[in-house]
Protein backbone atom coordinates (compact mmCIF):
# COMPACT_ATOMS: atom_id res chain seq x y z
CA UNK A 1 0.00 0.00 0.00
CA UNK A 2 0.85 3.55 -0.71
CA UNK A 3 0.01 6.71 0.93
CA UNK A 4 0.52 10.20 -0.13
CA UNK A 5 1.42 12.46 2.61
CA UNK A 6 1.14 16.01 1.91
CA UNK A 7 2.47 19.03 3.68
CA UNK A 8 0.99 22.65 3.19
CA UNK A 9 2.66 26.66 2.93
CA UNK A 10 5.28 27.19 5.64
CA UNK A 11 6.30 23.94 6.59
CA UNK A 12 9.11 24.33 5.02
CA UNK A 13 9.67 26.30 7.04
CA UNK A 14 9.57 23.68 10.28
CA UNK A 15 12.15 23.58 12.61
CA UNK A 16 13.23 27.62 12.23
CA UNK A 17 9.54 29.08 12.09
CA UNK A 18 7.95 29.45 15.50
CA UNK A 19 9.99 26.61 17.30
CA UNK A 20 7.64 27.52 20.40
CA UNK A 21 4.95 26.46 18.86
CA UNK A 22 5.83 24.14 15.87
CA UNK A 23 9.49 22.42 17.55
CA UNK A 24 12.85 22.52 16.49
CA UNK A 25 12.59 19.71 14.70
CA UNK A 26 12.35 20.31 10.49
CA UNK A 27 10.47 18.72 7.63
CA UNK A 28 12.96 16.30 6.69
CA UNK A 29 13.05 14.83 10.23
CA UNK A 30 9.65 14.41 10.04
CA UNK A 31 9.74 12.71 6.75
CA UNK A 32 12.55 10.54 7.73
CA UNK A 33 10.87 9.55 11.50
CA UNK A 34 7.68 8.52 9.13
CA UNK A 35 9.37 6.73 6.68
CA UNK A 36 10.69 4.65 9.50
CA UNK A 37 7.28 4.02 10.50
CA UNK A 38 6.19 3.10 7.07
CA UNK A 39 9.03 -0.07 6.95
CA UNK A 40 7.45 -1.09 10.27
CA UNK A 41 4.49 -0.96 8.68
CA UNK A 42 5.16 -2.71 5.71
CA UNK A 43 3.83 0.24 3.03
CA UNK A 44 5.18 2.94 1.16
CA UNK A 45 5.39 6.90 1.69
CA UNK A 46 5.31 9.69 -1.07
CA UNK A 47 6.53 12.65 0.33
CA UNK A 48 5.23 16.26 -1.37
CA UNK A 49 5.83 19.70 0.47
CA UNK A 50 4.20 22.90 -1.41
CA UNK A 51 3.34 26.78 -0.74
CA UNK A 52 1.11 26.71 -3.17
CA UNK A 53 -2.77 26.00 -3.39
CA UNK A 54 -2.94 24.90 -7.12
CA UNK A 55 -0.06 22.24 -6.59
CA UNK A 56 -1.74 20.71 -4.03
CA UNK A 57 -4.69 20.40 -5.77
CA UNK A 58 -2.79 18.87 -8.78
CA UNK A 59 -1.03 16.43 -6.16
CA UNK A 60 -4.51 15.33 -4.86
CA UNK A 61 -5.73 14.76 -8.52
CA UNK A 62 -2.50 13.19 -10.03
CA UNK A 63 -2.63 10.18 -6.99
CA UNK A 64 -6.34 9.29 -6.79
CA UNK A 65 -5.90 6.24 -8.57
CA UNK A 66 -2.01 5.51 -7.26
CA UNK A 67 -2.45 5.79 -3.66
CA UNK A 68 -4.57 4.15 -0.89
CA UNK A 69 -4.68 7.57 1.20
CA UNK A 70 -3.60 11.04 1.94
CA UNK A 71 -2.43 12.56 5.51
CA UNK A 72 -2.82 16.13 5.00
CA UNK A 73 -1.42 19.31 6.95
CA UNK A 74 -2.85 21.90 4.32
CA UNK A 75 -1.48 25.06 6.70
CA UNK A 76 -3.04 28.21 6.82
CA UNK A 77 -5.29 26.63 3.88
CA UNK A 78 -7.13 24.60 6.37
CA UNK A 79 -9.38 27.88 7.30
CA UNK A 80 -9.88 28.82 3.86
CA UNK A 81 -9.70 26.90 1.21
CA UNK A 82 -12.64 25.39 -0.52
CA UNK A 83 -10.57 24.75 -3.42
CA UNK A 84 -8.63 22.36 -1.57
CA UNK A 85 -11.60 20.91 0.26
CA UNK A 86 -12.96 20.08 -3.40
CA UNK A 87 -10.38 18.31 -4.19
CA UNK A 88 -10.14 16.27 -1.06
CA UNK A 89 -13.98 15.54 -1.92
CA UNK A 90 -13.11 14.77 -5.40
CA UNK A 91 -11.18 11.48 -4.89
CA UNK A 92 -12.20 8.23 -3.64
CA UNK A 93 -9.26 7.57 -0.89
CA UNK A 94 -9.66 8.27 2.10
CA UNK A 95 -7.83 10.90 3.78
CA UNK A 96 -6.58 12.06 6.79
CA UNK A 97 -5.94 15.76 8.43
CA UNK A 98 -3.21 16.93 11.16
CA UNK A 99 -1.73 19.94 12.70
CA UNK A 100 0.73 19.57 14.53
CA UNK A 101 -0.09 22.76 17.19
CA UNK A 102 -3.42 22.59 19.38
CA UNK A 103 -5.25 25.21 16.83
CA UNK A 104 -7.82 25.26 19.32
CA UNK A 105 -5.58 26.92 22.21
CA UNK A 106 -4.60 29.59 19.21
CA UNK A 107 -6.05 32.38 17.16
CA UNK A 108 -9.84 31.85 16.83
CA UNK A 109 -9.53 32.22 12.87
CA UNK A 110 -7.73 28.64 13.41
CA UNK A 111 -10.47 26.72 15.44
CA UNK A 112 -12.29 26.69 12.16
CA UNK A 113 -11.28 23.65 9.35
CA UNK A 114 -13.39 24.23 6.28
CA UNK A 115 -11.12 21.47 4.98
CA UNK A 116 -11.95 18.31 7.63
CA UNK A 117 -15.34 17.71 7.29
CA UNK A 118 -14.40 15.96 3.55
CA UNK A 119 -11.84 13.70 5.47
CA UNK A 120 -12.06 10.77 7.74
CA UNK A 121 -10.79 12.50 10.85
CA UNK A 122 -8.06 15.19 12.19
CA UNK A 123 -5.66 15.00 14.66
CA UNK A 124 -4.38 18.07 16.08
CA UNK A 125 -1.65 19.06 18.77
CA UNK A 126 0.00 15.77 19.07
CA UNK A 127 2.69 17.50 17.01
CA UNK A 128 4.77 14.98 14.65
CA UNK A 129 3.27 11.94 16.07
CA UNK A 130 -0.29 13.32 14.85
CA UNK A 131 1.25 11.99 11.44
CA UNK A 132 2.26 8.84 12.58
CA UNK A 133 -0.84 8.09 13.99
CA UNK A 134 -2.74 9.12 11.12
CA UNK A 135 -0.97 6.52 9.19
CA UNK A 136 -1.41 3.79 11.90
CA UNK A 137 -5.32 4.50 11.04
CA UNK A 138 -5.09 4.51 7.12
CA UNK A 139 -2.87 1.44 7.45
CA UNK A 140 -5.78 -0.41 10.12
CA UNK A 141 -7.92 0.88 8.49
CA UNK A 142 -7.46 -0.87 5.35
CA UNK A 143 -6.78 -4.18 7.13
CA UNK A 144 -10.46 -3.91 8.50
CA UNK A 145 -12.21 -3.49 5.21
C1 LIG B 1 -0.89 24.14 11.22
C2 LIG B 1 -1.91 25.08 11.89
C3 LIG B 1 -2.35 26.18 10.93
O1 LIG B 1 -3.26 27.06 11.57
C4 LIG B 1 -1.15 26.99 10.48
O2 LIG B 1 -1.55 27.95 9.53
C5 LIG B 1 -0.06 26.13 9.95
C6 LIG B 1 0.28 24.90 10.65
C7 LIG B 1 -0.34 23.08 12.20
O3 LIG B 1 0.24 22.11 11.74
O4 LIG B 1 -0.44 23.26 13.43
O5 LIG B 1 0.62 26.49 8.98
O6 LIG B 1 -1.54 23.46 10.16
Amino acid sequence: KTYLVLNGPNLNRLGLREPGVYGHATLTDLEQQLQVKAQELGCQLIFKQSNHEGQIIDWIHEYAEDVNGLIINPGAFTHYSYAIRDAIASVSYPTIEVHISNVHTREAFRHHSVTAPVTVGQIVGLGFKGYHLALIALVEGENES
